[in-house]
């Protein structure tokens, strides 16, 4: 009999680890040690402890990683009809289903995020496999009107070997979703899970598995960035990077790929505008903007991070937020409580040098701006739920991601000015917009520069939303079939008849 839930959460927070966790790569369809023998360390951000190892790995792994994938290409994987890739990947959603809880409790002791995200994470992880399932056999080519002396026809082949570089914030979700797409086109893939938070991606693969996919197919090489994650980068076998992360790490990887003429899509930062109208249901908007900024403790690419705030309803509006967010109890994230711990240490003094930066500014801090230690928790890494006036609009605290639990608030006179406060930063992931005037609500929709747009319900979507970022967010779309496309290429046959 596998534990319960209440069983598996008693044990995490007893003795501080949960038993049976993968230690290993998954490469080649079995968990494998790293070539080097070098194992690393592994935290809970919820009491800063140890609480598992995981394999180190660097270049030789990623060779037997890329090798396996490719000869799982040009196998089994390639003799399957995309009806097969589909029933094999609607198993796996259905084994996420069933091994849900343990997925879910060693991804918020890994993550530090609250239980009840972690499960929501599962769900959608498996909703992705189901999607893709679905998918796998509609990915259709077109019929090319060349006249009667010409037959002409795209199809779409799979890319081939699809590296998933995946970050710490949502890392059972994000590997899923590219995993999922790239399997569905007939890709075999490899991932790379952040070095904070290795476990939930290598029981994926090892459910992938469990569900029939053929050795090979689905590897994880675990390791740090600069050594893992740069051999995988640079690998010339590799033929297309999926990364999510940093600015920094995205150009880096851009520039590796470059090199092998290895296509890249990269979901990168943002800074992502809310605007709240003096119409807007006010007490949809507080939930929405509490949502957007504390949800994982702020560290989503994502998060609504600036409240561009109509001037007329201001006032009661701070009034009301800093009263609610006042109360926002911070504590172990499998404790469930309102807001969790951030990622690590470093992420920590990341977000503190931030805020102290906008204080010395003469920013106003409205609520928060300091770390805290919330009892039952150890020394875990906590930041208070923060909201800072800004000062101005090219004040570094409203131009650059701080990727924690902190509020910037812009104040703006009308519609027009919303947008220009929306557009005033160099990242262009997503916006978010409370009205009751719907007519407004899709003109700042369309005059956006945004690769999606939330009208009244911030992180509104699904699996079936395409989701990327413009300019300094990045390219390329995730979810969807935009999603799936991006693990194909289009080839044109055509013939003189
Ligand atoms: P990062 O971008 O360096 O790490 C993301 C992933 O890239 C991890 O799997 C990492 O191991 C890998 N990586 C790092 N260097 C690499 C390289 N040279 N080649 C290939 N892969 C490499 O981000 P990090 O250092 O974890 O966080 C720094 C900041 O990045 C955060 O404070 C936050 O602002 C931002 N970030 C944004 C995310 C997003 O969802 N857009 C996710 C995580 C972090
Ligand atoms: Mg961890």
């Amino acid at each position: 009999m596998s534990p319960t839930k209440a069983e598996l959460i008693a044990e995490a927070l007893e003795t501080g680890t949960l038993r049976g966790l993968p230690s290993g790569h998954f490469i080649g369809g079995q968990f494998v040690d790293a070539a080097s023998g070098a194992t690393m360390e592994c935290f809970d951000p919820g009491t800063g402890a140890v609480f598992a190892r995981f394999a180190a790995g660097d270049a030789d792994d990623v060779d037997r990683a890329v090798g396996d994938a490719a000869r799982a290409l040009t196998g089994e994987w390639q003799r399957a009809t995309p009806a097969e890739r589909g029933r094999i990947l609607g198993r796996t959603a259905e084994l996420i289903r069933q091994h849900a809880d343990r997925l879910a409790v060693a991804e918020a002791l890994d993550s530090g995020k609250r239980l009840v995200e972690a499960e929501a994470d599962v769900r959608s992880a498996a909703r992705t496999f189901e999607y893709y399932a679905g998918a796998a056999d509609k990915l259709e080519g077109i019929s090319l009107p060349l006249g009667p002396d010409h037959v002409g026809m795209t199809i779409e082949e799979p890319v081939g070997v699809a590296v998933q570089i995946v970050p710490w914030n949502y890392p059972l979700s994000t590997a899923a979703r590219g995993v999922a797409a790239a399997l569905a086109a007939g890709c075999t893939t490899i991932a790379k899970p952040a070095e904070q938070t290795p476990f939930s991606t290598l029981l994926l693969a090892e459910l992938a598995f469990a569900a029939g996919l053929p050795a090979g197919a689905f590897n994880v090489v675990t390791g740090t960035g600069r050594q893992a994650g740069a051999a995988l980068v640079g690998h010339p076998g590799v033929n297309h990077i999926t990364f999510t992360g940093s600015v920094p790490t995205g150009i880096d990887v851009m520039q590796q790929a470059a090199r092998n003429v290895t296509r890249v899509a990269l979901e990168l930062g943002g800074k992502s505008p809310l605007a709240v109208l003096a119409d807007c249901d006010i007490d949809t908007a507080l939930n929405g903007v509490i949502e957007a900024i504390y949800e994982n403790a702020g560290q989503i690419c994502s998060a609504g991070s600036r409240l561009v705030l109509e001037r007329s309803i201001s006032e009661n509006f701070i009034d009301r937020l800093v009263g609610r967010v006042g109360k926002l109890i911070l504590g172990h994230g499998l404790r469930n409580p309102d807001v969790g711990p951030v990622i690590s240490w470093s992420q920590l003094e990341k977000i503190e040098r931030h805020v102290a930066a906008a204080r010395a500014a003469g920013n106003a801090i409205l609520a928060g701006g300091a770390v805290a230690h919330p009892s039952n928790s150890g020394s875990g890494w906590f930041f208070e739920p923060t909201i800072i006036a800004a000062r101005a609009f090219d004040d570094p605290i409203v131009q650059e991601e701080i990727f924690g639990p902190v509020l910037t608030v812009q104040i703006v006179d009308d519609l027009d000015e919303a947008i220009a406060a929306a557009n005033c930063t160099d990242y262009a992931l997503v916006a978010g917009i409370y009205s009751r005037d719907l007519s407004k609500a899709y003109r700042f929709a369309r005059a956006v520069d945004a690769g999606q747009v939330y009208i009244n319900e911030f992180f509104a979507g699904g699996i079936q939303a395409p989701f990327g970022g413009n300019r300094k967010s990045g390219f390329g779309r995730a979810k969807g079939m935009e999603g799936l496309k991006s693990y194909c290429k289009l080839k044109t046959i055509v013939a003189r008849i």
